[in-house]
């Protein structure tokens, strides 16, 4: 089993990559059709279509791409050699993880209060966490590629 992990692990960290970024621009994207969702009146037009893309974006991309970033995320962390767990940068890299997990969970529940017209948050607001991931992505991309400690 671990000589097969190790064998497979340039397929796994493609895997891995892939997901990553159907993640990823789930979570840049999302926060910017709030900005948008906010700004249209309730019971228009606009805001249902808002309604309808979002609810696509969560659960038809970000929700699989996420569980498939930490499933192979994680099988390359359990693949003998890839990891030295005394190194920094694995555990600052799970870290900004869990951050980009935790956020992906308000964007749920701002999602819902969104669908239901009780969106308490301010167009500023969603522009200000739009910025969250963008600022994570750099971050975990320097500690994986330049692990830097
Ligand atoms: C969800 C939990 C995650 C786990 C458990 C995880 C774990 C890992 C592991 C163990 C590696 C192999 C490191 C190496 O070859 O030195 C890796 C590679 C990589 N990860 Fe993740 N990762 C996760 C999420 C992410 C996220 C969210 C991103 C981007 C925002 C990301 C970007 C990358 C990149 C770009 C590589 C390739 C690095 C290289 O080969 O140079 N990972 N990941």
């Amino acid at each position: 089993m671990t000589r097969w992990l190790a064998d497979s692990c340039a397929w796994i960290k493609s895997i891995h990559i892939i997901s990553m970024v159907a993640w990823m621009a789930g979570l840049l994207y999302l926060p910017r059709l709030y900005v948008y969702h906010a700004m249209a009146p309730v019971g228009s037009d606009r805001s249902a279509t808002f309604k309808v893309m979002e609810r696509r974006l969560l659960k038809g991309i970000m929700n699989p791409a996420m569980v498939a970033t930490w499933f192979f995320g994680l099988v390359l962390a359990a693949t003998p050699g890839v990891v030295d767990w005394r190194m920094g940068w694995i555990w600052a890299k799970l870290a900004l993880v869990t951050g980009l997990t935790l956020f992906h969970g308000l964007l749920a529940r701002w999602r819902n209060a969104l669908a239901a017209d009780h969106n308490t948050h301010s167009i500023r607001f969603f522009r200000a966490v739009n910025e969250l991931p963008t600022l994570a992505l750099i971050g975990i991309v320097l500690l994986v590629v330049v692990k830097p400690f």
